[in-house]
């Protein structure tokens, strides 16, 4: 009786140690695999400068010297409602792009990193309108 008492309990710590180290496993993969993480503002001002800043302008208020042109004006980051989207919209729209906008897509372009490390950028920029 004793013996399968203690074998239980043994069992018992046993398990939570795998299920812990399975845990612990489970938080260090995504780490490992993905090199860009996390997003980098330094390299998405970098990014922003060289592809965006024409249209967006400096300071993201789509007042860019290429914006002149445009039919359609480039958003404004710095507007409340261009603040409340969500890093996935904006990601979204930097990835496929606008219908009939001169914002296209930038899928082949840039590389997942570095539309994640624009758009950390872009919360940079749309703060510092609030
Ligand atoms: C040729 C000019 C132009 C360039 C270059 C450009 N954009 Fe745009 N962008 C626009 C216009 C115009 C819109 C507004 C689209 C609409 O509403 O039709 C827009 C919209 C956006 C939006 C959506 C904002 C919102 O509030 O929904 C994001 C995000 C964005 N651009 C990011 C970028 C990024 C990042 C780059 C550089 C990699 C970039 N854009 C380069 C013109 C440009």
């Amino acid at each position: 009786m004793l013996t399968t008492r203690r074998q239980i309990l043994w069992h018992r710590f046993f398990s939570a140690g795998l299920v812990s180290l399975c845990i612990l496993n489970s938080l260090a993969i995504p780490s490992s695999y993905a090199q860009d993480y996390p997003p980098d503002r330094e390299r998405g001002k970098a990014v922003f400068e060289h592809y965006c800043q024409n249209c967006h302008g400096k300071t993201g208020r789509g007042d860019g010297p290429g914006a002149v042109a445009l039919k359609v004006p480039a958003a404004n980051f710095q507007r409340f409602q261009s603040f409340l989207k969500s890093d996935e919209e904006l990601l979204r729209t930097i990835e496929h792009g606008v219908v009939f906008s001169p914002m296209h897509s930038w899928r082949g372009q840039l590389t997942d990193g570095e539309m994640q490390d624009v758009v950390a950028y872009i919360r940079v920029l749309s703060q510092q309108g609030q």
